[in-house]
């Protein structure tokens, strides 16, 4: 007989967009009912980039979630960021990781990092000190085409990083194509990925079906359908190097069905139930709690939550809104749900 019920560790979320402010509030605590912890991106307007602010933004995230939820805080990488600073709050357990976003690669990088070299004293820093890179990883050069800009960061900017830093511990996150995985199944132990639940279960097709779906829009975008099933080979292969981030990133309504619709989808209300129902597909279920609850912490060298949740197997229909917000699977049935 089939498995009713899946109780797994608590798992946490590797990246996620909590926002600021109004919408804190309204997205927060759906990360929060899912995820113990959670790697929080530093894309705010203006960014995270100094220890005061990070120190302060998380305590504007747990005022919105109440007790049970640590948020696990990011530096804003910029051409100037000073080593020194880095390392002060990495060692005040402040930030637990730096992000990395090429200048303009997406929402809110325009202070990103416009050449690699010039962050080269930090990660040389952040070696030494065991702190990690967090890294988005496409080239913004726009004569390059959208759907190669990961593999071509690889090949022009990663590969160079890996070798010039090669104990430098290092997250490619939310990655999109079989060129990703084969990096990252294929370097050392320092090198691991996150995997976002649409980039298992998407195309670069649900971006165009019947017309123009923003809703399935975000960075980077969804690929070819080999590129899909490389993904969810690597994230349900057993590999310790795979693990989730969810890339939750929620965007008003009409910021999303505009004539410039913003990147991002917001899929924290219901990422196990999505998760879930992938590992389940592909017959890994008993390896769904490596993926979603140990993989991560290992490789961050943070303990693993001492509590546990339960997933049903149940159908239920996923809202057309959630908070105002149009959620990933929005009308679709999903076969799995987060027990209360
Ligand atoms: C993110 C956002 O909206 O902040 N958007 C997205 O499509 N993932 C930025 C990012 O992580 O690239
Ligand atoms: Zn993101």
């Amino acid at each position: 007989m089939t498995a009713q019920t899946l109780t797994i560790r608590r798992p946490d979320d590797w990246h996620v967009h909590l926002r600021d402010g109004e919408m804190l509030t309204r997205v927060a605590p759906y990360t929060a009912r899912q995820f113990g912890r959670a790697i929080i991106m530093p894309n705010l307007t203006p960014p995270v980039m100094t220890v005061e602010a990070a120190q302060t933004y998380r305590e504007r995230i747990l005022a919105a979630v109440g007790e049970g939820f640590t948020p696990l805080m990011t530096c804003y990488l910029t051409d100037g960021a000073d080593p020194d600073e880095m390392e002060r709050g990495f060692a005040e357990k402040v930030w637990v990781a730096a992000k990395l976003y090429p200048a303009h690669a997406t929402t809110n990088s325009a202070h990103g990092v416009t050449d690699i070299r010039n962050v080269y004293p930090v990660l040389e820093r952040m070696q030494r000190i065991g702190m990690v890179l967090c890294v988005h990883g496409e080239v913004t050069d726009s004569s390059v085409d959208i759907f190669d800009r990961e593999a071509v960061f690889i090949d022009r900017v990663l590969t160079g990083v890996v070798a010039d830093f090669p104990e430098l511990k290092i997250v490619l996150e939310h990655i999109t194509t079989s060129e990703a995985a084969a990096f990252v199944g294929s370097a050392g132990p320092n090198i691991a990925a996150t995997v976002t639940p649409q980039h298992l279960i998407i195309n670069r097709n649900a971006i165009f079906a019947g017309g123009l779906r923003p809703h399935a829009y975000c960075l980077p975008v969804a690929k070819r359908e080999q590129h899909r099933l490389a993904v969810r080979q690597a994230a349900t292969s057993g590999s310790a190097k795979f693990f989730l981030g969810t890339d939750s990133a929620p965007h008003e309504r009409a910021a999303k069905e505009s004539s410039c619709g913003c990147a991002g989808i917001f899929n924290a209300p219901f990422a196990l139930e999505s998760y879930a129902t992938v590992f389940d597909e592909e017959g890994a279920l008993d390896r769904f709690e490596a993926f979603a609850s140990e993989n991560g912490p290992r490789f961050y060298g943070l303990p693993l939550n001492d509590s546990f949740v339960t997933l049903e197997r149940i159908n239920h229909v996923v809202p057309d809104t959630v908070a105002g917000l149009v959620p990933f699977h929005a009308g679709e049935t999903l076969g799995w749900r987060l027990a209360a």
